[in-house]
């Protein structure tokens, strides 16, 4: 039997709605012929930035995008991506395809992209081959109001005011390749960066250090021994991969062996966070330092006949359920995890959006992020979650996850998903601290009739959502009836 106890007046803070963040990396199509095409393109754009493309991605309210890597920053120097485009090095993209890099999308052409999304920049510094001097003076050409070098620079090419910039990491997964390095070496590397990383007048920039790929537990005690005072985020990373990283399955065409594996490695976020967070706890319990998830997603075998280094895939149903369970952790975890960036956000990963030329679709994890919306800066509320087991062969996990918040209006909204492929579930609901009465229950549903079924350029409406109506108000609660494989937000008011 599911049980639910919502307790509406046990509020759990505010989730914070950088939660709900992206990551566009200079990789395969992500920056370019997906959110850059110039101004000369054919393909209708604004500033160079593809109008479809970013029409879509304003409607999930991105509150903020991480750029330009990843492994990129950490070969990126950002003077290559300023200045007249024409006159812009082309250098070779050596960590993603081996492709020519032509800088045309560079620091003016981001801070215009999230200015036109309303999204606050986050970049990724380099430390894995940049220098220190090179990130002091990216940040004062970025910040800085005075007179100086680079803030003359900044106005000579086309910016008088500096922009406002907040998120600034240092480094990235400098435990692979951005440097291979050992923690104890990192962290006082990040002690050095971080120096240079100033605040130039009313600038206050929130320093974000990289933290540690997936259960690395060490490099987090360490950062947070050695750093923690110097630093308000630390990231970490985990993908999901069924099969394994060496092993990586396909993104379309699975059994449910896959789709199970997929869900159990999904629900792993929440230990991985529990785990990371109590370490962090012991140096840091009034939790100031942020956990920064500014990486995660699923991560299958590139389409076939694709570079392999562009890391291009389909996103299913199954994605749909990734990014839904996925955020409902972070919700739970909103006391520690103060933003997370799903990568990628187009044509890479697991991507909100795909593109083939000028055509464009909306993939199933798009949709999830636009329904999920409304927990953005609302109030988690504390749930009480009993659900029976998904098995599979011998082994079993819980079939649903769920979330809730409560926005200003006092709206109840809750996130649940059923990620048993084969049965749907009955859910009894009791609802407790709430003002007045409840007059009204609706709802949205994401399913498909299939694992795998996803949306492609010749059908591009095959995973959308629609209205759902299998949820009624009860005398203490409500019940609903939640499709096998599917995604379900209900508004309470
Ligand atoms: O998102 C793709 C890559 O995954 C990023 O560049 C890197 O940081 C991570 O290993």
């Amino acid at each position: 039997m599911n049980k639910l106890i919502l307790n509406a007046d046990v509020e759990k803070g505010k989730i914070n709605k950088n939660i709900y963040g992206h990551f566009a990396e200079h990789l395969g199509r992500c920056i370019y012929k997906g959110i850059w095409v110039g101004e000369d393109s054919e393909i209708p754009n604004t500033g160079g930035i593809r109008t479809d493309v970013l029409e879509a991605l304003k409607k999930l309210d991105i509150p903020v995008l991480r750029w330009p890597g990843g492994c990129f920053a950490s070969e990126y120097h950002w003077k290559d991506g300023v200045g007249p485009r024409e006159e812009r090095p082309e250098i070779i993209n050596t960590l993603w395809g081996g492709v020519v890099e032509n800088n045309h999308f560079g620091t003016h052409e981001f801070f215009d992209l999230c200015d036109r999304l309303g999204a606050e920049p986050y970049i990724c510094g380099n430390v894995g081959s940049g220098t220190v001097q090179e990130m002091q003076q990216w940040v004062e050409y970025m910040t800085f109001d005075g007179q100086s070098p680079m803030a003359d620079w900044r106005r000579e090419n086309g910016r008088d005011e500096p922009w406002k910039l907040k998120y600034f990491g240092v480094g990235n997964e400098n435990w692979g390749w951005g440097g291979f390095m050992r923690p104890e070496y990192y962290a006082d590397l990040y002690r050095r960066y971080q120096t240079f990383v100033r605040d130039y007048g009313d600038n206050e920039i929130y320093r974000i250090a990289c933290g540690a790929n997936v259960d690395d537990y060490n490099w987090t005690d360490v950062l947070m021994r050695e750093a923690s005072d110097f630093m308000d985020g630390l990231s970490f990373h985990y993908y999901v991969h069924p099969g394994g990283w060496d092993n990586k399955k396909a993104a379309t065409g699975f059994a449910e062996d896959e789709w199970f594996e997929t869900m159990q490695k999904t629900l792993r976020m929440d230990e991985l966070l529990t785990k990371h967070s109590t370490i962090m706890d012991k140096y840091d319990p009034d939790k100031e330092v942020g956990l920064i998830v500014d990486e995660w997603g699923g991560w299958y075998k590139v389409k076939e006949g694709t570079n392999p280094g562009f890391l291009y895939q389909q996103n299913t149903l199954r994605d749909a359920l990734l990014a839904g369970v996925t955020l409902n952790i972070f919700n739970d975890h909103s006391d520690r995890v103060q933003m997370a960036n799903i990568a990628q956000t187009v044509n890479v990963l697991q991507s909100m959006v795909l593109t083939d030329k000028e055509k464009m679709i909306l993939t199933p994890t798009y949709h999830v992020f636009e329904m999920y919306k409304v927990h953005q800066d609302a109030t988690l509320l504390s749930l009480d979650l009993q659900s029976e087991e998904y098995k599979y062969k011998d082994e079993e996990i819980p079939a649903v996850s769920a979330s809730a918040s409560k926005d200003d209006e006092g709206t109840i909204n809750i996130t649940i998903c059923n990620m048993n492929p084969n049965q749907e579930v009955k859910i009894n609901s009791r609802l407790a601290g709430v003002e007045g009465n409840l007059a009204d229950i609706t709802g949205r549903v994401l399913t498909a009739p299939e694992l795998d079924t996803h949306n492609t350029f010749d059908n591009p409406e095959l995973v959308e959502p629609t209205e759902f109506t299998n949820a009624n108000l009860t005398e203490d609660g409500f019940e609903v009836v939640l499709p096998e494989k599917s995604v379900v937000l209900l508004s309470l008011s």
